[in-house]
C-alpha cells in the first residue's frame, strides 16, 4: 500500500469509497499525516491541490500544511486538534510517525509517538463498503506513568482547498425549529457551531458542507460534508487561512474540564463522517441516506408502520377510554401502529412529576394495563409506548430511594429544568435501573415501539463523592451508557422498533441515529414550519428516519393554515404518522386519510429506499421532493405550494413547474393517477405541471417509466 515519493521521501495511502478517493500522505519528515486529494475517483492521479497552500515566512510549515492532525505544540498558532499535557506540565506534543498500523481491507491506522510526553496515537479510518463516507477518529494511549490531561481531543481535521472563499451549509434551530438550512460564505476568518448541552441540542446539527464559494450551489458543485458521530457535547469549528484552505475541526467538546487519560489507559475519540459528492447538496445527501441505509442493515429495511401517537390529542390526559377511542379511530383509517405518550405512568399528572416510576397508573388503566394493550392490538394495532429514562422528578418514589443517583454539585443547588432532574446514566447503578425497567416494560407487555425522550439536558453535572474534575468524564460516560442501553435493547428485543428524541430533534446525531429506528425531528408539527424543518433534515438523514405526524397544529411561525392533503404529503416524506385529535375528524376527514394512508403503504419502500433529489426549498414557491425507485421503474414526486406566488396569478393552463432530476432524457413517464404521458427531457427542462389552487396545494406524484 505504500508508495514512496522520490521528490519529498512521502509515503502515501490512496482509500476508497464507491465513487470517491481520499489520499493521505506522510512527508519524509514524519510530523504528520497530511491529505493529498479529495474527491471523484482518480482525482489523486496528478499533483496535489493542496499542496504548498499558505506557505508564508511568518508561520510554520506545520500551521500551513493541510495536516490530518495535528497536536498543539507540533501546530502552534493554525489550530490544533488535540491540547494534551502532564500536570504541571507544559502544553503540547511534538511526535513523529512510527508507521502504519495494522489495519482491515479499506482500513488505514497511521501511528505517531511522543516519547517525551508518553502518548501514542492512531490515526484511523475506515472506508463503509457501498458508500462514499469515510469514517475517521483517533486512538490516544498513557504510556507514560502519570495522568494526561486532554484540553481538546478531536476526531479528526478535514481540509478542502477553497480558491474563491468558503460557502458553508449548516443546519441550525432552536426548539420547534430545528435543522433550518443556512449557509454563510467565508472569504477569511472562522466559524463555529456546536453544543455544550451534553446533547447534540436543538441550536445546531453535528453537521456541516463545504462549497468553493466560486461555484453556484447547484446540483453539479462539488461538495465536501461532515457529520459527528457523538451523542454528547461537541464542536465544529472552520477557518478559512491565508492559503484558502479551509480547515475543519470537530469532536467531543470538554465544556466541563479537562478529560483525565489515567496511566497505561487509551482514549477513543468519536467518528467524525466524512464524505464528497460532485452532485452538491442535493448529491451530499444522497451520499448520507445511502450510509444510514447501510450501517443500519436489515433494520433499515424494516417497513416503517404507520403510527398513531396521541400527545398531542390528550396530552397528560392519559385514561383507558380515551386511548381506546382514539385507537378505534386510528384502526379504522389503517394506522399499523398506536403510540402512548408521556401520561401513562404513575404520578404523571403533568410535567413536574412522575419521571421515575415507570409502572402504569392504576386508576387510569383499571382493568389492568395489560388488558388494555390487549384490547388495543385486538383492534389489529401493533403497541408502542414513550419513556424517558434519563429523567428524574422531584417527589418521585425513585429519587426518594435514590438522592444520589442524580448529577449534583455538594453544597450547590439543583436547577430544574421542565420541572426534572437528571439520572447520571453513567453510573453503573443507574444505568443497570434503565436496562432492567425497559426490560420489564418490554416483557410485561407486548411492546412493538418505544419512543425514547430526553427533555432535560445534565446540570450541575457532578458525582458527589467523587474526586473532581470529573465532569467531563461523566459526559462520556453518559453517552457511552445510552449506547450500551440502546444496543442491549436491539439486540435483546430486536424486534421493537425505537423512535429517537430530545424535546424534540435534540439529540440526533449520527450514532443516535444508527442506533434508533426513526427520530423525531421537531415538536413542530405545523405544515409550512414542519416542510422547512424536513427540508434540513433531508439534507443529513435518510427519509426511513424521519418520523413525522399529520395533526391538526398550527405552526409555531408559519400560522398560515393548509389543507389536509398537504399535511398529508408533507408527513409521507419520511416515515407517516397521525398525531391529530382524529376523534373530532369528520367521516370526510377521516375517509381522505384512509385514501392517504393506503396510498403510502402501497409506495412507502420507494419512499424510504429511493434516491432522494431534493428540488427547490420551503423558500420557493413551489418545492418537491423526489425519491427515484432503486430499479428505475418509476419517480415518486411529493410537491408543495408554499402559499405565494411569482409575478401574475396561476392560471389554469399555466401550472406552476417543478424541474425534475435524474430522468433519462430519452424515456417516457406516465402519471399512474391521471394517465398524462411526459417525456423525460420534458420534465427535466420543462418541469412537471404543479397546477396549485386553494384546496391543491400539494401533490403526490407517481411517474412509471413506459
Ligand atoms: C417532548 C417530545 C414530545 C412529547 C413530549 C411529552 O417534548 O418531543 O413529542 O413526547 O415530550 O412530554
Amino acid at each position: 500500500m505504500i508508495e514512496p515519493d522520490a521528490e519529498t521521501g512521502a509515503q502515501r495511502w490512496t482509500l476508497r469509497t464507491a465513487a470517491t478517493s481520499y489520499t493521505v500522505a506522510v512527508p519524509g519528515h514524519g510530523r504528520w499525516a497530511e491529505l493529498s486529494a479529495w474527491g471523484p475517483a482518480g482525482v489523486e492521479d496528478g499533483p496535489s491541490p493542496l499542496a504548498g497552500h499558505g506557505r508564508t515566512p511568518f508561520r510554520t510549515a506545520a500551521d500551513a500544511a493541510p495536516a490530518e492532525y495535528l497536536p498543539f505544540g507540533l501546530r502552534p498558532f493554525g489550530g490544533a486538534e488535540l491540547d494534551v499535557r502532564r500536570p504541571g506540565g507544559e502544553r503540547g506534543s511534538w511526535w513523529s510517525f512510527t508507521g502504519e498500523r495494522p489495519a482491515e481491507a479499506g482500513a488505514l491506522r497511521l501511528g505517531f509517538t511522543d516519547e517525551l510526553l508518553g502518548l501514542e496515537a492512531v490515526l484511523c479510518y475506515e472506508t463503509v463498503p457501498g458508500t462514499d463516507v469515510i469514517r475517521r477518529w483517533v486512538e490516544l494511549a498513557n504510556t507514560g506513568d502519570g495522568e494526561l490531561l486532554l484540553r481538546r481531543l478531536d476526531s479528526a481535521a478535514v481540509n478542502v482547498p477553497v480558491p474563491g472563499g468558503a460557502r458553508l451549509t449548516y443546519l441550525v434551530g432552536q426548539w420547534a425549529q430545528e435543522f433550518q438550512r443556512k449557509q454563510v460564505e467565508i472569504e477569511r476568518g472562522g466559524f463555529g457551531i456546536g453544543s455544550t448541552q451534553g446533547v447534540p441540542g436543538h441550536d445546531y446539527a453535528p453537521w456541516f458542507a463545504v462549497q468553493d464559494a466560486a461555484a453556484a450551489d447547484g446540483p453539479t458543485t462539488p461538495t465536501w460534508g461532515a457529520s459527528l458521530a457523538w451523542s454528547g457535547s461537541w464542536h465544529l469549528d472552520a477557518q478559512v487561512d491565508a492559503g484558502r484552505l479551509l480547515r475543519l475541526r470537530a469532536g467531543r467538546e470538554p465544556h466541563e474540564g479537562e478529560v483525565l487519560l489515567p496511566a497505561g489507559n487509551t482514549l477513543t475519540t468519536p467518528q467524525l463522517l466524512v464524505a464528497f459528492s460532485p452532485e452538491g447538496l442535493d448529491g451530499l445527501a444522497r451520499v448520507w441516506h445511502a450510509y444510514e441505509r447501510t450501517e443500519s442493515r436489515p433494520r433499515s429495511l424494516r417497513p416503517r408502520p404507520v403510527l398513531y401517537n396521541s400527545w398531542e390529542a390528550t396530552g397528560f390526559d392519559v385514561d383507558q377510554d380515551s386511548q381506546l377511542e382514539l385507537a378505534g379511530v386510528a384502526a379504522s383509517i389503517g394506522a399499523e401502529l398506536f403510540v402512548v405518550d408521556d401520561g401513562w405512568f404513575t404520578g404523571r399528572v403533568d410535567d413536574t412529576a412522575g419521571l421515575g416510576d415507570w409502572y402504569p397508573d392504576p386508576a387510569e388503566f383499571p382493568d389492568g394495563f395489560g388488558a388494555f394493550v390487549d384490547k388495543v392490538r385486538g383492534l389489529g394495532l401493533e403497541f408502542g409506548l414513550w419513556v424517558e429514562p434519563e429523567s428524574v422528578s422531584p417527589g418521585s418514589r425513585l429519587l426518594t430511594e435514590h438522592p444520589d443517583w442524580v448529577y449534583a454539585i455538594e453544597g450547590r443547588p439543583a436547577t430544574l429544568i421542565r420541572g426534572q432532574l437528571a439520572l447520571d446514566l453513567g453510573r453503573e447503578d443507574v444505568c443497570e435501573f434503565v436496562l432492567s425497567m425497559l426490560d420489564r416494560l418490554l416483557c410485561d407487555y407486548p411492546i412493538g415501539y418505544l419512543k425514547w425522550d430526553m427533555n432535560r439536558p445534565p446540570t450541575e453535572q457532578g458525582r458527589p463523592g467523587d474526586p473532581l474534575p470529573r465532569a467531563v468524564d461523566l459526559d462520556a460516560g453518559h453517552v457511552a451508557n445510552y449506547y450500551r442501553v440502546l444496543d442491549a435493547l436491539r439486540s435483546q428485543h430486536p424486534h421493537v422498533l425505537i423512535e429517537g428524541c430530545a424535546g424534540g430533534g435534540g439529540r440526533a446525531d449520527a450514532a443516535a441515529v444508527a442506533r434508533t429506528d426513526v427520530v423525531w425531528p421537531s415538536d413542530n408539527t405545523g405544515p409550512q414550519d414542519r416542510l422547512a424543518i424536513q427540508y434540513g433534515f433531508l439534507h443529513a438523514h435518510s427519509p426511513h428516519v424521519m418520523s413525522s405526524w399529520v395533526t391538526d397544529h398550527t405552526g409555531f411561525f408559519d400560522t398560515r393554515p393548509r389543507s389536509l392533503r398537504f399535511r398529508f404529503v408533507t408527513a409521507m416524506a419520511g416515515a407517516l404518522g397521525i398525531g391529530a385529535d382524529i376523534r373530532a375528524w369528520t367521516p370526510e376527514q377521516r375517509a381522505e386519510a384512509a385514501e392517504w394512508i393506503a396510498w403510502y403503504k402501497q409506495r412507502r419502500e420507494t419512499l424510504h429506499q429511493g434516491e432522494v433529489h431534493l428540488i427547490g426549498g420551503p423558500q420557493d414557491d413551489t418545492c418537491g421532493v423526489q425519491y427515484s425507485a432503486p430499479d428505475g421503474s418509476h419517480e415518486i414526486v411529493l410537491a408543495w405550494n408554499s402559499g405565494r406566488l411569482a409575478g401574475l396569478p396561476l392560471l389554469p393552463g399555466r401550472p406552476d413547474r417543478l424541474r425534475l432530476r435524474g430522468l433519462d432524457p430519452a424515456a417516457r413517464y406516465r402519471n399512474e393517477s391521471t394517465g398524462e404521458e411526459f417525456g423525460g427531457a420534458h420534465l427535466l427542462h420543462a418541469g412537471l405541471p404543479c397546477p396549485w389552487s386553494a384546496e391543491n396545494d400539494a401533490d403526490a406524484v407517481v411517474l412509471r417509466r413506459c
